[in-house]
């Protein structure tokens, strides 16, 4: 879905004049920071002849392409220089312009801003995500792994409430026989839907641990808002925790989840955070490996209720979605209101 943030990498990777590669819904991205500090992101295709421009040299302000030496302005796309002309030549070179997009960083994350191809770059557009937090001082940590599958998937393996119990049997966490049926109230919000505040599943212990600090009950909301974002909140008197999931197509066929967290809660330190963290991101990606095998056949496939009725939303908001803005009627939510859902998990 164009004409939305995706993250394109982390800040740290690009740091004095080294140019990075990326890629966004198919489209290769060369990125970089001016010598102000200024993060930019330009379609990683020169003009003139398609070559690549992070094979070009880069001096803190342009990027001169490697093959003519043309040279673009990192920040906005225009061409600089073409060294060949000579003055006779009436060609304006401030008119050409490399693929250039919108970058912000938050977060830790670049993100780049993809809209619509062959489009100009829009005036306005709404400012990049940011993570919430309550407190002045938090920890903050990152994890990102890869899927080899459509974003599609990759999404609605991030909502998907069922497959708990079997991916992520883990001592420290649960095991198969912990099942039991839970019924989670969902509520539309703009572009997306939220599993309305709720105490948490009691049979987790870090919910449990988390209590007995606060003498507060524990509350988590978890929102999915488009194209891509899973949002979560837990928080027990000033005690908190929130996430950040992204899932961003790279290709049709590759995804990359992100994940950031961040949390004030004193006990859990980054270490111990990420080894959890990582187990279950592993656990989705080993399944998601095993998933792909199975879909180059092109299988028929299910959704059932209710256990996949937040992927049933996902897929109606992104129809809905694009019908609006083909239309240019408001769009439509596939919910009419709040709904509970009752699974086993
Ligand atoms: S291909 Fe880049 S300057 Fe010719
Ligand atoms: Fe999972």
């Amino acid at each position: 879905m164009r004409d939305f943030w995706y993250p394109a990498m982390r800040s740290n990777e690009i740091t004095g004049k080294r140019l990075a590669t990326a890629m966004l819904l198919e489209v290769p991205l060369v990125l970089g920071r001016t010598t102000d500090g200024v993060a930019f992101a330009m379609r990683d295709s020169c003009p003139h002849r398609g070559i690549p421009l992070s094979y070009g040299r880069f001096d803190g302000r342009g990027i001169e392409c490697s093959y003519h030496g043309w040279k673009f302005d990192a920040c906005s796309g225009r061409c600089l220089e073409v060294p060949s002309l000579t003055n006779q030549d009436k060609l304006k070179v401030d008119r050409i312009f490399a693929g250039h997009y919108r970058c912000e960083e938050h977060d830790g994350y670049v993100w780049v801003y993809m809209n619509a191809p062959g489009g100009r770059e829009p005036e306005t557009v709404p400012a990049a995500p940011k993570l919430v937090t309550f407190s002045e001082k938090y920890k903050i940590t990152h994890l990102s792994c890869d899927l080899p599958s459509h974003v599609d998937q990759g999404i609605i393996g991030l909502m998907d409430p069922a497959h708990g119990p079997f991916v992520h049997q883990s001592w420290f966490w649960r095991s198969k026989h912990s099942i039991h049926e839970k019924q989670k109230q969902f509520e539309p919000i703009p572009s997306g839907f939220r599993m309305s505040p709720h105490s948490p599943s009691s049979n987790s212990w870090p919910y449990q641990l988390l209590k007995k600090r606060t003498g507060q009950p524990v509350t988590t909301t978890i929102d999915f808002v488009l194209p891509n974002r899973r949002l979560e909140e837990i928080r027990s008197g000033n005690l908190w925790f929130t996430s950040q999931t992204t899932v961003t197509p790279v290709r049709r066929d590759l995804c990359r989840i992100d994940f950031v967290a961040a949390w004030n809660l004193f006990f859990l330190p980054v270490w111990l955070f990420r080894i959890f963290g990582s187990t279950f991101l592993r656990q989705d990606q080993e399944t998601m490996i095993q998933q792909a095998e199975g879909l180059k056949h092109d299988p028929h496939l299910m959704l059932i209720d209710d256990a996949d009725r937040p992927a049933k939303w996902y897929f109606a908001l992104k129809a809905n979605l694009l019908e609006s803005r083909r239309t240019g009627a408001p769009m439509s939510h596939p919910m009419s209101g709040p709904v509970k859902l009752h699974w086993r998990s």
